[in-house]
């Protein structure tokens, strides 16, 4: 798992002005993504294309997050909120994301999302209140990685 690198303390800043783009089938298996998405998750575009969006799923983020986000878009509705994303490199990221469907011809064809940068105040926030969720739910985790000095030493 790539979230025992030493990575996964270090926070890559989306830039202002940036916005992260993709779409997906109605299963959530990326179908599109633009050139931002792929750098800020570490992934390439070809390697994005035709994996579940989930593959950037964060462990900090909860459960009921998704459910809630997958029920709003099965409702008919867009979906916002702020979603810890996972890098391929085991660090992570923090968005303002918003899902919805697109429609052809009044049928539901994909979805499409729009994700931009957000504070440290309000990622200190959201941090928080996830934290409270998954406690709440009992599905909280915390991994640990325990760094032999001289390793941490020439880590700086
Ligand atoms: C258009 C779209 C964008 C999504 N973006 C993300 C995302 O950035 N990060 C993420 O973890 N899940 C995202 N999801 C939700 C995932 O499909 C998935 O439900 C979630 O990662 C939880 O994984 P799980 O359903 O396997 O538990 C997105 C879904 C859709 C339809």
């Amino acid at each position: 798992m790539t979230y025992n690198d030493s990575n996964f303390l270090i926070e890559t800043e989306v830039p202002e002005g940036e916005v992260i783009i993709s779409r997906t089938d109605l299963r959530g298996i990326i179908t599109y993504a633009n050139e931002t998405f792929a750098d800020i998750s570490g992934y390439g575009v070809d390697e994005l294309i035709g994996k579940p969006h989930s593959i950037l799923r964060h462990p900090d983020m909860p459960r009921a997050a998704f459910e809630h986000m997958w029920k709003t878009l099965k409702e008919g509705n867009m979906w916002q909120g702020y979603v810890k994303n996972m890098r391929k490199d085991g660090g992570h990221y923090w968005v303002y994301a918003e899902v919805s469907g697109v429609y052809k011809d009044d049928v539901l064809v994909e979805y499409k999302s729009m994700r931009s940068p957000i504070s440290n105040e309000t990622k200190e926030k959201m941090q928080r209140k996830y934290d409270e969720m998954k406690l709440k739910n009992k599905d909280m985790i915390r991994v640990i990685r325990y760094v032999p000095f001289e390793e941490y030493v020439s880590m700086q």
